[in-house]
């Protein structure tokens, strides 16, 4: 059961509303049976009659709604032969000061397709590199939010966006407590680690240092003959960025099998989301499986429209995004959240129906926390 109205709860224990009506009336609580109630009252209410009464997540119901229009989520559709590869997504993580926002912004000036597009990237929110490996080209996705603080906030959300974890660590401090955090959250989400060890261009800088103190924390340099990949880096001198993307796409080939298909309704995350001026809502996502493109009919988080453009990370046009792409839609109806999933459905009005009963359930948590009265969801949550 969800925040329903007592009617409808009556019926679905098979009991007559007047009689909850008066349950309720006598626990000191006058509603009338047209009333919404809210989780916790259904939870009062089922004690009272011994019902047990099961809260539903709302992926569960958003999963149930879409079932009940033969949509799927979170799931690649297709034979395995429908599967193709794409690009490892990457989140930069370490401790305060040890360079992560220089480096991602070395990572995207050093790339080659930044300089032949001659553009700037922009910051919208990800941004795509590419680099040679065994004479191939292979594209990584940078999650331009460094820290794992938004990484803790999507997987709060029960999003997993990323597929491999950045450690960066300045050769100089070495290991420092948001070093271990950081490196606890990657672990703790099944992320596989590559270790950047930055700043090695500092007098006093000492590489070998970060290697010994994260053996003690389970990561092994490959050297010492554990298989973890570190790299030195200076994210001011620009050296070593290519070993460390080469790095990354090895420990992707080496411990996942990143592949989607690239042929079905595009699903992803909304990674950061705001209203602008001129364009209205802008959302960056990145792409999960599917191909996504102008003119989609999009649902994201408690938003839904059809894309009227979409941008990548240099402020051009592109018609479509296939998998692990992160783009900038513009055209939803109202801003998402920051890892809210997004999907394109065949129909306009499920997009809406679903965007609507999302927002409904916001509103819903939000009246509650206001009024100082947990939901049964904050209770599971406890
Ligand atoms: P927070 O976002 O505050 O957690 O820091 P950050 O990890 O993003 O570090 P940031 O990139 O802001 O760099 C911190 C300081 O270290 C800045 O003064 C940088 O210029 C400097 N720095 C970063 N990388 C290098 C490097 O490779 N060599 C040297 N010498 N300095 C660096
Ligand atoms: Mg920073």
């Amino acid at each position: 059961a969800r925040g329903a109205s007592l009617t409808d709860f009556a019926e679905k224990i098979g009991v007559d509303a007047a009689s909850l009506v008066q349950v309720l009336f006598h626990l000191g609580e006058m509603v009338t049976a047209t009333q919404s109630v809210n989780d916790e009252t259904l939870q009062i209410l089922g004690e009272e009659l011994n019902y047990d009464v099961q809260v539903v997540s709302p992926e569960d119901e958003d999963r149930e709604l879409l079932e009940s229009f033969a949509l799927g989520f979170g799931e690649d559709e297709g034979a395995d032969e429908d599967m193709a590869p794409r690009p490892p997504v990457v989140t930069v993580m370490g401790h305060v000061d040890h360079g992560k926002t220089k480096l991602l912004d070395a990572l995207r000036n050093a790339n080659v397709v930044a300089k032949e597009a001659g553009g700037i990237t922009q910051s919208i929110g990800a941004y795509q590199v590419t680099t040679e490996v065994d004479g191939q080209e292979r594209a990584i996705t940078f999650i331009d939010t460094p820290g794992h603080e938004a990484f803790t906030a999507m997987r709060a959300r029960g999003a997993q966006a990323t597929d491999i974890a950045v450690l960066v660590v300045a050769a100089d401090d070495g290991v420092m407590p948001q070093t271990v955090e950081a490196l606890n959250h990657a672990q703790a989400a099944g992320v596989p680690v590559v270790v950047a060890v930055n700043k090695v261009d500092k007098p006093d800088a000492d590489p070998s240092k970060a290697r010994g103190q994260l053996t003690e924390y389970g990561l092994v340099p490959e050297e010492y003959g554990g298989d973890t990949m570190f790299v030195d880096v200076s994210a001011k001198a620009g050296t070593g960025l290519d070993s460390l993307l080469e790095s990354i796409v090895l420990t992707a080939d080496a411990e996942l099998d990143l592949r989607a298909n690239p042929d079905q309704n595009a699903e992803g995350l909304a990674i950061e989301a705001h209203l602008d001026r001129g364009r209205g809502a802008v959302a960056t996502v990145i792409v999960q499986r599917g191909t996504l493109r102008v003119g989609d009919t999009l649902v994201a988080g408690s938003a839904f429209g059809r894309v009227r453009a979409l941008l990548d990370e240099f402020g051009n046009n592109i018609e479509e995004a296939p998998p692990s792409r992160p783009a900038l839609v513009l055209g939803l109806t109202a801003v998402p959240g920051a890892g809210d999933n997004f999907m394109v459905v065949d129909d306009d009005r499920i997009a809406r129906q679903i965007a609507e009963k999302r927002e409904a359930r916001e509103r819903n948590a939000a009246l509650a926390k206001r009024s100082g009265r947990r939901t049964l969801e904050d209770l599971m949550r406890e």
